[in-house]
């Protein structure tokens, strides 16, 4: 039987955080054995803001690299960069006559950079959504492994694509729909309290894979508690709860039960609960840590995986760009 095909293509801004490997790079590493995975770090989407051309080359491979620390296997799945291959760009273009600015305007992340951004609304932003289109019906994908924020633009993914089915009378293009691996994924809060971890929530909120053991003492020991529980068996209050979900993620089931009783006897010390969240997430990290310096160093590993990716990906990418260009009528002499 065919594997179902699945896309997701990887913003290349910042660092990898706890919250990022658990929310998704985790559904990723298990995806790839079941079905036929194309990840793609999405160099192009980012030059809608402008990026300083050092800070992008160092950026892809910050990405790339971190990746493949995780356990992404380029083996296993394609991986490679979008801007390796061009025949996204010619999609994208094809794409494009059919995508309306009307419908696109009406885009609410594209009102949401107009209030944010109003001095650089390019043409990229707007046609985000085709550009996005065209990375998953290239490989003609069914599944997106993508966050709740990126539903509508799947929901406009499936209207160019059947756009164009129509159009053309093809049937070139599948439904692609947004997909979750395994339902009970785990939400991972910040250390400040907050309920998400994000490195835009603010300094020392997220842990990130490649943070040193002192960064990582450093940002738990500040983590936001309260004055500690009044009641025997009370409820946690949700700061105290937030610090034992990040446990429960990176400790053993016995140091959360254990500190579990302690807060339930009113018997804990939140410094001796931290200190023991630090250590089991430095033990945690560790592993990924060293994996993402070694890798950094390997320039011929790192040229190798895109090259076998930007191979492979092109093989599905080609061969769709081609029914488009004759279902359109684009033929050679
Ligand atoms: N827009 C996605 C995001 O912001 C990134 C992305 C670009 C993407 N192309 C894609 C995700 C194709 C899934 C499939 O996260």
């Amino acid at each position: 039987m065919q594997k179902e095909i699945v896309v997701s293509g990887i913003r290349s801004t910042g660092n990898l955080h706890l919250g990022n490997y658990f929310g998704a790079i985790q559904n990723f590493i298990k995806m790839q054995h079941e079905y036929n995975c194309y990840f793609f770090i999405a160099d192009y989407h980012s030059l809608t803001t402008h990026p300083v051309p050092s800070d992008l080359h160092n950026t892809v491979k910050q990405v790339l690299v971190e990746y493949l620390a995780c356990g992404l296997d380029p083996e296993k799945s394609t991986l490679y960069v979008q801007s390796d291959l061009p025949e996204t760009a010619e999609l994208y273009l094809l794409l494009n006559m059919n995508a309306y600015v009307g419908e696109l305007e009406r885009s609410t992340t594209f009102k949401e950079k107009i209030r944010k951004q109003p001095d650089n609304i390019n043409a990229g932003i707007l046609t985000y959504p085709v550009l996005m289109a065209a990375d998953i019906l290239i490989h003609r994908a069914v599944k997106v492994p993508v966050g709740k924020d990126q539903e509508q633009h799947l929901e406009f993914s499936r209207q160019f694509g059947n756009r164009f089915n129509r159009l053309y009378n093809t049937e070139l293009f599948p439904e692609p729909f947004a997909f979750n691996y395994g339902t009970n994924l785990v939400k991972i809060p910040g250390l400040d309290g907050s309920g998400k971890m994000g490195k835009s929530e603010g300094e020392g909120n997220a842990i990130f894979l490649s943070d040193t053991p002192e960064a990582i003492r450093k940002k738990v020991m500040r983590a936001v508690t309260d004055g500690g529980p009044t009641e025997e068996n009370q409820k946690k209050p949700e700061v105290i709860e937030n610090i034992f979900t990040l446990m429960k993620a990176v400790s053993s089931e016995e140091t959360v039960k254990h500190f579990d009783e302690l807060y339930n006897k009113m018997q804990i010390r939140y410094g001796d609960l931290k200190k023991q969240l630090a250590e089991d997430m430095i033990s945690f990290t560790t592993p990924f840590r060293e994996k993402i310096t070694e890798l950094s160093k390997d320039e011929t590993t790192i040229s190798k995986v895109v090259r076998l990716g930007a191979e492979k990906a092109r093989a599905s990418a080609a061969a769709t760009v081609n029914e488009a260009r004759k279902a359109i009528g684009i033929r050679s002499f």
